[in-house]
């Protein structure tokens, strides 16, 4: 299911104006990850490859990043813009990290950025990358706080006219955006995955971008709404959307997040 969605060549193609909503969270994850130079990075989930191709900048010619994907379409968009940037000690895969081996390992440092809330067994997809780390390796990923702290994440005003999306199947784990809000369970997670001195930093901010950051119809018809349910379901998200517009015609969204770091445990 999620490699389905994430593979879809008309939302890949999208993807430049949804992270626009998260451009700010580079820059605090980075900090947060202190990553040297010569160390070796993966970033998982890496999209596009913004973050991926700031670390690499940090780590320097002697470090090297990879940027693992289950997106073929997005991994070839993060390959694009690293040549374009020259960037030699910058790689991309197509490989799903909750149960693949990123090549290239071991690695000092496993970063992400809104990429790792997409594990339908989190606990399994955590030991899977604690187990390509180094010794005392560490983590540092941002996701998001829960949906109520993030007013931007409009599907609640489409409650009652689209679906919701199905239940996980028996001992599987829902999956989305705010499935890693939840401190305690987060925690639990990782140290369950085998990582130590679990930590989460909370953070608001707001963006100033255009509404088309979050939404525009490719979005919805992309949720599953149907054409003939279109005008409806604008006309909910559009009354929920004009609490954010500014007299400039971009939109002020706050947006909460917290960057999680630990460290491999393991010898
Ligand atoms: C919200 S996007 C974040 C992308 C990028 N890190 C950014 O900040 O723009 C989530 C990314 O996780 C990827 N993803 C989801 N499940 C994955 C999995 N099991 N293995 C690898 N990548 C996955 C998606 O393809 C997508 O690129």
């Amino acid at each position: 299911m999620e490699r389905r969605r994430w593979n879809d060549s008309s939302w890949a193609a999208l993807w430049p104006k949804r992270e626009r909503l998260t451009n700010l969270v580079t820059p605090v994850l980075l900090e947060a990850l202190a990553l040297q130079p010569g160390e070796q990075v993966v970033d998982l989930g890496c999209g596009g490859g913004v973050a991926t191709l700031r670390a690499a900048e940090l780590v320097g010619r002697d470090g090297a990043v990879v940027g693992a994907d289950i997106s073929a379409p997005l991994a070839e968009l993060a390959s694009r813009r690293a040549a374009e940037a020259g960037a030699k000690n910058v790689s991309f895969q197509v490989v799903d990290v909750q149960t693949d081996r990123v090549a290239g390992g071991p690695f000092d440092v496993a970063m992400s950025q809104f990429g790792v809330m997409f594990f339908d067994e989190p606990e399994r997809a955590f030991t899977n990358i604690r187990s390509q780390l180094t010794a005392g390796g560490r983590i540092g990923f941002a996701c998001w706080q829960a949906p109520d702290q993030n007013p931007w994440f409009f599907a609640g005003s489409l409650a009652g006219l689209i679906p919701p999306p199905p239940p996980p199947e028996p001992g599987k784990s829902p999956t989305g955006p705010f499935s890693l809000c939840d401190a305690g369970r987060t925690r639990s997670i990782l140290e369950g995955a085998g990582f130590a001195g679990v930590s989460f930093d909370a953070r608001e901010m707001s963006m100033e971008v255009p509404e088309d950051a979050v939404v525009d119809d490719a979005q919805l018809t992309f949720m599953g709404v149907p054409a003939e349910q279109m005008g409806e379901v604008r006309l909910a998200v559009d009354r929920h959307m004009a609490q954010f517009r500014l007299p400039s015609g971009l939109s002020r969204f706050p947006i909460a997040f917290q960057i999680v770091t630990a460290r491999n445990r393991g010898v």
